[in-house]
C-alpha cells in the first residue's frame, strides 16, 4: 500500500476519529461493524468491544433506511446522504439524524457512516405542533363551555329539587346525577383553560417554591408513602411567569410520575440546572431562543409506551381508564405560553419530562 498522503502518523486517523464530536461508524461489505468512534459508543450506548460484534442491522430497526441508503453509496459508489432519517430503537427511544454513507476505497464494500442528531431542532418542531394542536382547541373549548355549562347547572338544580321529592331508596340515583354532572364541570372548565388567551400578569417567581409547593401538595394529597429526591442548583435564576400555573405544571408531571410508579420502590425525582450556554439556533421562525433554566421530573416506573409516545402531548390521549388526557396538553401550553419548551424521554424505569425556560430578565423585553 502506498504511503499515505499526511503528515500525521497512521493512529492519527484513529485519534482523530476519536476526537469527532459525531459518531463515526465503518461497515464492512457483510454490514459487520468494523470500527466505532467514541461519539458513536455513546450514541448507542454501547462500548466499542461489544458494537464491533455486532452488524449494524442490528443496532437499528428492522426496515430502518440506514440499510438501504448503504446500498445506494455502494451501488452509486458516491456518498448519499439523508437529512431526517429515524433511527428509533426501542432501546434506545425515539431518534432522528442526519446521516451520510460514504463507500471506503478498502475493504471492498465497506462504508464510512457519520451521523449527527437532530434532536434540538427536531424537538422544537414537535413543540409547535404540539402548540398547534392546542391552539386549534381553543375555539371548540369555549363554544363547549358556553353550550354545556349553562344546561349542565339546570340539570344539577333539578337533581338537587328532585333529592327532597324521592324516597331514601333512590336518593343515590340524584346524586349520581350531581356527581356526573359535577365531573363533567370539572372537564369542561379543564378544557377551558385552552382558550384562555389573554396574557396573564407576569412576576418573577422562584421554581424552587413552586417545586416545594408541588412536592407538599402532592406528599399531603396522592403521593403520600412516595419519596421524593430534590437536587436544587442555587444559582438558578427566577422565570418570569405566573407561580400557579407553573405549580400546575409540575404538579400534572409529578401526578403522572406517580401513576407509573410501581407498587413498592417508586422514586421521583425533581431537578433543576442553570445552563446558560443552552441556546437553540435560529430553527423556530427567526426567534432565537436562550432556555438555560432546565427543570427534570423524572421516575422510575413503567415507561411512556414507544408507539404514545409521539402524541402525549395532544389532547384526550391517555391510557388511563379515569384519564382526560389533558394534563400534558395542558402543561405544554402553559410552558408556551412562557415561552419554553418541554420534551420527554421514556425507557421502562427511567421516564423524565425536562422543561427548559427562559430567565426572567430576558425574557421581559419579549412575549
Ligand atoms: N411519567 C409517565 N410515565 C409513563 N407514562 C406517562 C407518564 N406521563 C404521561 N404518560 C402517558 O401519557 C398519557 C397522557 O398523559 P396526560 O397527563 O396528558 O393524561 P392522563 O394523565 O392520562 O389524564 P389526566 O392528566 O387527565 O389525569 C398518560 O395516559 C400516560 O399513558
Ligand atoms: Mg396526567
Amino acid at each position: 500500500m502506498a504511503e499515505p498522503d499526511s503528515k500525521l502518523p497512521l493512529d492519527a486517523t484513529a485519534l482523530i476519529a476519536g476526537a469527532l464530536p459525531m459518531p463515526v461508524l465503518v461497515a464492512g461489505p457483510g454490514l459487520e461493524l468494523l470500527f466505532v468512534n467514541p461519539a458513536a459508543e455513546q450514541f448507542f450506548d454501547t462500548g466499542a468491544g461489544l458494537l464491533l460484534r455486532h452488524k449494524l442491522d442490528e443496532l437499528v430497526p428492522f426496515g430502518s433506511p440506514l440499510i438501504g441508503l448503504v446500498a445506494q453509496a455502494l451501488e452509486r459508489s458516491a456518498s448519499v446522504g439523508e437529512r431526517t432519517l429515524d433511527i428509533s430503537t426501542p432501546r434506545h427511544g425515539e431518534r432522528v439524524a442526519d446521516v451520510m454513507v460514504t463507500p471506503l476505497p478498502e475493504p471492498e464494500g465497506a462504508v464510512i457512516i457519520t451521523l449527527q442528531e437532530r434532536s434540538l431542532a427536531q424537538r422544537i418542531d414537535r413543540q409547535l405542533l404540539h402548540r398547534g394542536a392546542v391552539r386549534s382547541m381553543h375555539g371548540m373549548a369555549a363554544v363547549l363551555a358556553h353550550e354545556i355549562k349553562n344546561p349542565l347547572a339546570g340539570i344539577r338544580g333539578a337533581a338537587q329539587l328532585l333529592e327532597d321529592a324521592v324516597p331514601d331508596s333512590e336518593k343515590n340515583l340524584t346524586q349520581l346525577i350531581c356527581d356526573e354532572t359535577d365531573r363533567i364541570r370539572n372537564l369542561i372548565d379543564r378544557m377551558e383553560s385552552f382558550g384562555d388567551t389573554r396574557s396573564f400578569p407576569r412576576k418573577p417567581v422562584n421554581i424552587h417554591e413552586a417545586l416545594d409547593r408541588v412536592r407538599k401538595i402532592a406528599n399531603t394529597s396522592f403521593a403520600r408513602e412516595v419519596h421524593f429526591t430534590e437536587v436544587f442548583d442555587p444559582s438558578l435564576p427566577s422565570v418570569l411567569g405566573d407561580f400557579d400555573q407553573l405549580v400546575q405544571v409540575f404538579l400534572n408531571l409529578v401526578r403522572n410520575a406517580f401513576d407509573a410508579l410501581p407498587e413498592t420502590g417508586g422514586e421521583i425525582a425533581l431537578t433543576t440546572g442553570y445552563r446558560p450556554g443552552v441556546r437553540f439556533g435560529a430553527a423556530v421562525a427567526g426567534e432565537r431562543l436562550s432556555l438555560p433554566l432546565e427543570v427534570t421530573v423524572r421516575d422510575n416506573g413503567s415507561g411512556v409506551p414507544s408507539d404514545l409516545m409521539p402524541y402525549i402531548f395532544d389532547p384526550f390521549v391517555t391510557t388511563k381508564t379515569h384519564g382526560t388526557g389533558l394534563g400534558l396538553a395542558l402543561v405544554a401550553k402553559i410552558i408556551g405560553d412562557h415561552a419554553g419548551i418541554i420534551e420527554c424521554e421514556s425507557v421502562p424505569r427511567r421516564t423524565v419530562f425536562r422543561v427548559l425556560l427562559p430567565k426572567a430578565a430576558e425574557e421581559s423585553g419579549g412575549v
